[in-house]
């Protein structure tokens, strides 16, 4: 299982909120106002993976008046920091005891359910709640592409998953050592986080190809960082640390190329990161027409 700092996830935030697709982001709204009513009355979300909230701290806003959330993730230091980040976030804290959570931010009321589980083995139990919608950020290339066909097969929500990696990276200026590392990190990407041999850059495309196959129907988007010094320095650094370690992971490039891509990418001029955002709509189950 791999685990991801509270910091590495806040630093990202306004960049992911930022780069979310609006054409896809637009065909999720119209999508639930068709069904529940222009006011989005009462929406329950589940989201998938949630770190410390931010996908329900980006999505919210654009939801209905009061609106009812299930934040799910293994790690439990993740779903405090969570909790933490959402009192903060909130502007009046309407209960927060052992048995109920919620939160007023702007005129939106969110009751919030935290669940500690492993997705790799509880999805089901997940997905049978039959939420109004289930979400996910940055979660899907974790998993592998048998995980995703199961997924796909017990799912009977809309999904709406944001920020899946696509493998796809430019940075400037360019460097001897770019190709060697992108190739090394994708193939770190596709090692095991506790779901199999991860998807990592395919798992958009394998998603998308299993859910057509259950007639959804798909839109997607995509919801590239563009980053640039200084304006991104943290987030700049933080990802090329990331990147350089994984890589030295895998043993492809030698540990001196890496330290001199490292520095030269610390000081980048800055970086565009491909990501892909995508809306699954189940197929509508016709009507049976009276006697
Ligand atoms: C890249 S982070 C994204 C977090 C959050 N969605 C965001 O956008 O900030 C991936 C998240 O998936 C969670 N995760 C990874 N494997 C998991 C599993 N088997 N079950 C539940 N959550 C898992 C991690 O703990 C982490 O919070």
């Amino acid at each position: 299982m791999s685990s991801f700092s509270a910091e590495w996830l806040s630093v990202r935030e306004p960049v992911d909120h930022a780069s979310c697709n609006n054409m896809v982001k637009r065909t999720l709204l119209d999508y639930l106002k068709a069904i529940h009513g222009k006011t989005l009355p009462n929406l329950s979300v589940i989201d998938l993976g949630c770190g410390t909230g931010s996908n329900l701290r980006g999505l919210a806003p654009f939801l209905g008046r009061q609106q009812s959330w299930t934040l799910v993730d293994y790690d439990p230091l993740l779903l405090s920091a969570a909790r933490e980040a959402l009192l903060d976030w909130a502007d009046e804290v309407i209960v927060d005891d052992d048995q109920n959570f919620e939160i007023k931010q702007s005129d939106h009321t969110l009751n919030i359910k935290f669940l500690q589980a492993d997705l790799m083995k509880s999805y089901a139990d997940v997905l049978d709640k039959k939420p109004d919608l289930i979400t996910a950020a940055a979660f899907f290339d974790l998993v592998s592409v048998e995980w995703l066909r199961q997924f796909a097969q017990a799912l009977k929500s809309p999904l709406y998953t944001v920020l899946t990696y696509n493998g796809i990276e430019k940075w400037l200026p360019s460097h001897a050592a770019d190709e060697a590392v992108l190739k090394a990190f994708i193939e770190h990407q596709q090692t095991d986080k506790g779901f199999g041999s991860a998807a990592g850059p395919h798992a958009a495309q394998a998603l998308i190809s299993v859910l057509q196959s259950r007639s959804f129907t798909v839109s997607q988007g995509l919801s590239n960082w563009a980053l640039s010094n200084p304006d991104h320095q943290t987030l700049i650094r933080l990802l090329a640390q990331g990147i350089a370690q994984a890589v030295v992971e895998t043993g492809q490039v030698v540990q001196g190329d890496v330290n001199e891509w490292l520095a030269a990418r610390v000081r980048a001029e800055g970086c565009e990161i491909g990501h892909i955002d995508i809306f699954a709509a189940p197929a509508l189950v016709p009507a049976v027409a009276p006697n």
